[in-house]
């Protein structure tokens, strides 16, 4: 039976609806031609304007997740629906954004002809293309390097062209894979600072995959801790800290530490599993 709306409260639009998700892959005949069940019964949702961390350890299907809600590879079984539609693998979704593990910036383009690139491709004009790629730039902390090419940029700045680049296009759904994964840890801090600030602003709906527990319990509002390959969902824990949040002095509060530790065991179980294997 659906489940009824406490009175005086709307029900939350479901934006992304995983439901039994399966995957697995072949490997090539020289590697054996097993198969290795990637993701497995995955079913969760995420509702409009949630920010929502999957985490899970190495190799637990977490990307394998996210291609598919970006429509690039397809499942094996069960169903992914965005705003209540099917996707269909390689039929892209107008209103998605994907930031990459890797930055993926043009080494050939500046800055802001990096950040503006999905304004020229919708042929936005380019007096309006320029105001916003300004404002991005300004966002993003980048004010003087629009001019730079990624290559004499850091690690840290060159996620932020990557992060302003999707944002640019203003997604209301985004997919985020490890996008910090990379970086140290101050760098990382200030990353999460930019982000919170910005989806402090806007409420776009997020998917955002990591294997660090404290990124997630930063940046969420949910926490979908998976299991050990194949990738099951194993808990689903709510972090209702309050909002605007400090990225750094969060950490230094005791429902931090409380949250964190009640996490940390469950995801070290799965740690040690991936490790045993
Ligand atoms: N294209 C592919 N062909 C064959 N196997 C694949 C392919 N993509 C992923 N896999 C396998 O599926 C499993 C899950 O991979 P996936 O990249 O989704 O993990 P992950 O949770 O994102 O890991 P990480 O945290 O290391 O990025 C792994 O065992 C991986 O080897
Ligand atoms: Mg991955």
């Amino acid at each position: 039976m659906p489940s009824i709306p406490p009175e005086g409260t709307a029900a939350a639009r479901c934006r992304i609806e995983i439901e039994a998700l399966r995957k697995s892959f072949r490997s090539a005949a020289h590697q054996g031609g097993g198969e290795v069940v990637a993701v497995d019964d995955a079913s969760f949702r995420i509702d409009d304007g949630e920010f929502v961390a999957l985490l899970g350890p190495s190799g637990c299907g977490k990307s394998t997740i996210l291609n598919m809600v970006a429509t690039l590879i397809a499942p094996n079984g069960g169903a992914i629906r965005v705003d209540g539609v099917p996707v269909v693998p390689g039929r892209p979704i107008r209103h998605i954004g994907y930031v990459f593990q890797k930055d993926t910036l043009f080494p050939w383009r500046t800055v802001e002809d990096n950040i503006g690139y999905a304004l020229e491709l919708a042929g936005v004009p380019a007096a309006e293309r320029r105001l916003k790629v300004e404002r991005a730039i300004h966002q993003a902390g980048l004010d003087g390097f629009g001019r730079f090419y990624p290559s004499s940029l850091s690690g840290g700045m060159r996620q932020r062209v990557s992060l302003m680049r999707t944002l640019i296009s203003e997604p209301e759904i985004l997919l985020m894979d490890e996008p910090f994964g990379a970086l140290d840890t101050h760098t990382k801090l200030d990353m999460h600072s930019v982000l919170l600030e910005l989806w402090e602003n806007t409420r776009q709906t997020v998917l955002f995959v990591t294997h660090d527990l404290g990124e997630a319990l930063t940046l969420a509002d949910r926490i979908i801790l998976m299991s050990a390959r194949p990738g099951r969902v194993k808990q689903d824990f709510k972090v209702d800290f309050a909002r605007p949040r400090n990225a750094v002095t969060l950490r230094e509060t005791r429902e931090y530490a409380e949250l964190f530790s009640k996490i940390w065991h469950s995801l070290g179980e799965e740690f040690a599993k991936g490790h045993s294997e």
